[in-house]
């Protein structure tokens, strides 16, 4: 295995996992590391998450790193655990191998020292109960009790015993999450046990809270399609809503969507000022929008508030099935169609309307003019304000925005690149509201 962290991780991941098992050595620790990096690492992926794993004082191991590394330390003394934040930011975990001993059913668990063995066997899958050990003279030799290297090799993903879902209803969801990403199948008895878990309330019985974090964690997967069929096969879609299917459109347009967010979207974004930042939509919610579009934007808007999504979510994601498909058919237009009615199609509706549109587009045409839209015309600005038009003389009205969006349509078609052009169109438009309206027209007395 230390050949493998050498070719799959950043070369200063390796020089850090050596120094940490340096510093095991010298508190005569054995000293592992866990989770998604050994995991990734048996799966043959990069990953970057260190979780350490001690048989002895992670709180010492983690002040001797911390004064090594030039480190912040946050202590838990509850768990047995510390963080350390090095200078870089970069977060690591050390945890004291622990079991967790209930001494009634639903009394906080008493916290023990034990072996590497017993803390990986209170974890949820086999592929997440593998340890990698970090000291000089075992670096890289993997500690695998439960078989997880063999699934890894099967493609299977399963539960350490009978129990896991039913003391954990969460993990119904982890084993979506997990199948999905690395296209493994649920052993057979997992899946047995998972659809008990199911039948038997205790996945209804996980706390509104919990059940968004792990439906969120779900669409924030990179490539959510697989876990999305998984998760209408559990029946997990009715805790978003009951109607819903994963149709072959809703896979495409949920795969269309992960291509634009990691090859297109990046270009279209960049330049982006830092106070912009806040209107663009998470991955996560495009992809919830593309599953909720055939429930309608009503139905959408209730299926937010059954999951308790923050304000601006619900916004993006009720926005996006409202608006995308019209606008997407009004974008595949064959005759051509202005810069300006593209601005005014999405102009207003958070980014992930035309985002959607996007993934929707019938054709190359309609995706270049969104694509237009995403890239430079929503940030086109009228060279002029209601301020110019006062100091025209006319006096501030209903006529006065539609007035300036005359200007900067005229800018935006090419008619008008200079603020005095932009003026010009927009004083025409008053002036037009001034021959109907006697109040819209110049103050005459200065
Ligand atoms: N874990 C568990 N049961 C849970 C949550 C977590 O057994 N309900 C265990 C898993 O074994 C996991 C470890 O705690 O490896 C860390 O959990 P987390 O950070 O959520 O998972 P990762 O495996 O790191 O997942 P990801 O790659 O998505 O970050």
């Amino acid at each position: 295995m230390a050949q493998r962290m050498e070719r799959l991780l950043p070369t200063d991941t390796v020089t850090l996992l050596r120094h940490i098992g340096e510093a095991g050595d010298a508190l005569d620790c054995p000293t592992y590391v866990v989770g998604g990096l050994a995991r990734d690492l048996l799966l043959g992926r990069p990953s970057s998450d260190i979780d350490v794993m001690v048989e002895g004082d992670a709180q010492a191991l983690g002040r001797r790193l911390a004064e090594e590394l030039e480190a912040e330390l946050e202590c838990d003394d509850r768990f047995l655990t510390c963080k350390l934040i090095l200078k870089s930011r970069r977060p690591i975990d050390v945890a004291t191998a622990r079991s967790e001993i209930y001494e009634h059913p639903g009394a906080l668990p008493k916290v023990q020292r034990a072996t590497a063995t017993d803390e990986l066997g209170r974890r949820d899958f086999s592929i997440n109960a593998l340890a990698i050990r970090l000291n000089a003279r075992h670096f890289g030799k993997v500690l695998d009790p439960f078989g997880g290297s063999d699934d890894i090799r099967a493609g299977v993903l399963r539960v350490l015993h009978e129990n896991s879902f039913a003391d954990d209803p969460t993990r119904v969801f982890r084993a979506i999450r997990f199948a999905g990403r690395y296209r493994l199948s649920l052993e057979e008895r997992t899946h047995q046990w998972a659809l008990a878990a199911i039948a038997s309330g205790a996945v209804d019985g996980i706390s509104v809270e919990r059940r968004r974090q792990e439906i969120i964690a779900i669409l924030s997967e990179p490539r959510p399609a697989g876990c999305l069929a998984l998760l209408a096969e559990y029946g997990g879609l009715r805790f978003i809503d009951a109607a819903l299917r994963v149709t072959p459109e809703v896979e495409r347009v949920v795969e269309r969507i992960a291509e634009l967010v990691s090859q297109e979207l990046p270009g279209l974004r960049a330049g982006e000022a830092a106070d912009d930042e806040e209107s663009w939509p998470e991955s996560w919610m495009l992809y919830a929008a593309a599953l909720m579009e055939q429930l309608g934007d009503e139905r959408a808007a209730l299926a937010c508030r059954r999951l308790r999504l923050t304000a601006a979510a619900t916004k993006q994601i009720v926005a996006a099935v409202e608006h995308s498909r019209r606008s997407a058919t009004a974008m595949a237009e064959p005759d051509e169609v202005p810069a300006s009615r593209i601005y005014q199609a999405f102009v207003g509706m958070p980014l992930s309307a035309p985002i959607l549109a996007l993934a929707l587009a019938p054709s190359p045409q309609a995706r270049s003019r969104i694509r237009g839209y995403l890239g430079t015309l929503r940030r086109v600005t009228a060279d002029i304000t209601g301020d110019d038009l006062l100091a025209e003389g006319y006096s501030s009205g209903p006529a006065f925005a539609e007035a300036l969006r005359a200007g900067l349509g005229a800018k935006l078609d090419g008619r008008a690149d200079t603020r005095e052009e932009q003026l010009r169109v927009a004083l025409t438009v008053l002036q037009q509201h001034a021959g109907t309206d006697a109040l819209g027209g110049p103050n005459q007395e200065g």
